[in-house]
This record gives structure tokens, C-alpha cells and sequence, in this order.
């Protein structure tokens, strides 16, 4: 197991990471199937690829003959079924225990015995979700970042029954298709997010504490710690939902203060500032 050639590549889920990590694959000449939970989805995602690839084609970063190559390479499908021959299945799905067992025991009844599944996860357990397969041995965390086609890093997760072959082997997928791979293991938020969460929360207590102002804080983050990008902004890309829902999860599965997120956080969330994506978090944004 796990030492078959990737030739073939299921995403299931073409949502903001979905599509990120199918347009990833075909970028990089793999045949990919992408599911989603329905046909409009799917044409949504694929034309938020054709969309991407069009500007990398504006920009001279790809030939026009590439790109139709690249979408030649993306199959639509929504069902399950069509995973049978897949060597790779990259779950993004919903982050959600139940939605993900259902998956894992569809894809597990589905795809061939020496098929690697993966789970994109940020703060469910890997081996948790693994527990709904009956080969745990084949399931390994490949937890890429977002955007998908432009962060580099894919935390490659070992869960507790993973074999070390199936590990290798996503490692390696995750180089062939251009990515930076780490091997960790499979405990609340692995590695950047076990850093970054309480990191953004200590930044947001001491808007606060300090009395300083948003745009100073980012400033001080940026001209102080050398940072590509004050931490209130960051927080308004990731999405100011988003991050609390990781940080409760690292919070219940470490319960160290640090981890829980700031009330301000909080309310924000729950008052629909969330950041980019509704116009106004911290920052208020136009497009
Ligand atoms: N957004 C991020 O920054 C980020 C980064 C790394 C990992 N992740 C992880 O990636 C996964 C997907 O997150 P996203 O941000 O792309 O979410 P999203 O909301 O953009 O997409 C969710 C996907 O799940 C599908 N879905 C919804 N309900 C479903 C169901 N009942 N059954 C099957 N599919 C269902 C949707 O059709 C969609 O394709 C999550 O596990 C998340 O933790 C997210």
C-alpha cells in the first residue's frame, strides 16, 4: 500500500480549498476528479479555475495551450463512485466530524485497496476521522494552506495508524505537484496553527491591553518583527470566523488560555465582521 504511482486524483469538495488544490494537481499534469455536491457547484469551481488560469495566461506565467491542458485534465462528477480508480483521494469537504465519516466510509467502500485517502483537516483529528475507514493505515493528513496554488507549505499529518509508506508517498505527491512537504504528527493544529492561533490571539489582547491602534499594531508586527502582513490583516483574510472556530478547536484539544479566542474576536464573528470575505473585519475593503 501506498507505494502504487499517482496517476489519477480525487478532490472531494471543490470549495475554497478544493478548487485550490484540483487546480494544484492539474497544474502540474495530473488527471484529477473533483466532486462536488452538485453539478453547478462544480461548474462554479471549475470556472473559478478556468478564472486563475486565465490571469497566470494574462500574466506570461503560462501558455494559452497550458491552460487548456490543465482544464483538459479536471472531470466533474457528483458521485462518490467515481473515485474507483483513483491511486489519491483529497478529501476538503465540510469541516465537520459527521460529514467526514460519511465521506471516508463512502471513499473507503469505493476506491481500490491500495488507494491513499487523505484529509485536507485544519483542526479535526486525522486519526479520528481515520477510524471510519477499515485500513487507517491508509489515511494521512495533507493539510495544504489557502490559498492552495500560491502557499507552498502541505503539512503531511501521521495519525496514529497511518503506515509510514502512505506517508512517504503523500510527501512525495506533494512534491511532484510543487509543493514545500513537512511530516508532523497528528496533534491540535499541527504546526503553523499550533503556532499562528494563539500567536493572532496574543496580537488581538494586546490591541487592548496596550491601547494601541489597529493600524499600529500591524505596523509594530511589520517594521518590528520583519511580518509580510500586519496580524489584523491576516486575520481579515483568513476570515474572522474561521480562525475562532480553529482556535476553540486547538483551545478544547490543548486548554492552554492562550488558545481560547479573545472575546473581541468573538463578537466580531458573531456581529458578521468577518473579514474579506463581508467587506468589513478590522479593515473595511471595496472589492
Ligand atoms: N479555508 C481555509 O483557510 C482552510 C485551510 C486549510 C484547510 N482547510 C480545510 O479544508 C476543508 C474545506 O474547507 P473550505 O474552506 O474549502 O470550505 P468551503 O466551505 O469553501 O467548502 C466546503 C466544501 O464542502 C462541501 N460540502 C458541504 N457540505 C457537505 C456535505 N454534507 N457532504 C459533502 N460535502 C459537503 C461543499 O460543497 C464544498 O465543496 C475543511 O476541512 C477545512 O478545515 C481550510
Amino acid at each position: 500500500m501506498g507505494t502504487t504511482e499517482i496517476r489519477k486524483v480525487g478532490v472531494v469538495g471543490l470549495g475554497t480549498m478544493g478548487a485550490g488544490i484540483a487546480q494544484v494537481c492539474v497544474q502540474a499534469g495530473v488527471e484529477t476528479v473533483g466532486r462536488e455536491i452538485s453539478a453547478e457547484l462544480g461548474e462554479k469551481a471549475r470556472e473559478k479555475i478556468a478564472h486563475f488560469l486565465g490571469r497566470a495566461v494574462e500574466k506570461e506565467r503560462m501558455t494559452a495551450k497550458e491552460r487548456d491542458a490543465a482544464l483538459g485534465r479536471l472531470a466533474l462528477t457528483t458521485e462518490i463512485a467515481d473515485f474507483a480508480d483513483c491511486d489519491l483521494v483529497i478529501e476538503a469537504a465540510f469541516e465537520d466530524i459527521a460529514v467526514k465519516h460519511e465521506l471516508f466510509e463512502a471513499l473507503d467502500a469505493t476506491v481500490r485497496e491500495d488507494a491513499i485517502l487523505a484529509t485536507n483537516t485544519s483542526a479535526l483529528s486525522v486519526t479520528q476521522i481515520a477510524a471510519a475507514s477499515r485500513k487507517p493505515e491508509r489515511v494521512v493528513g495533507m493539510h495544504f494552506f489557502n490559498p492552495a496554488p500560491l502557499m507552498p507549505l502541505v503539512e503531511i499529518v501521521r495519525a496514529q495508524r497511518t503506515s509510514e509508506e502512505v506517508v512517504d508517498a503523500a510527501y512525495a505527491f506533494a512534491q511532484r505537484v510543487g509543493k514545500e512537504p513537512i511530516r508532523c504528527n497528528d496533534t491540535p493544529g499541527f504546526v503553523v496553527n499550533r503556532i499562528l492561533i494563539p500567536l493572532l490571539n496574543d496580537c488581538v489582547r494586546v490591541l487592548d491591553e496596550a491601547g494601541v491602534s489597529v493600524e499600529d499594531l500591524d505596523k509594530a508586527m511589520r517594521f518590528g518583527a520583519g511580518w509580510p502582513m500586519g496580524p489584523t490583516a491576516l486575520l481579515d483574510l483568513v476570515g474572522i470566523d474561521v480562525h475562532v472556530h480553529a482556535s476553540e478547536a486547538i483551545w478544547s484539544g490543548l486548554r492552554e488560555p492562550r488558545m481560547a479566542p479573545p472575546p473581541r474576536l468573538k463578537a466580531m464573528a458573531d456581529a458578521g465582521l468577518l473579514g474579506r470575505k463581508t467587506g468589513r473585519g478590522f479593515f473595511e475593503y471595496d472589492d
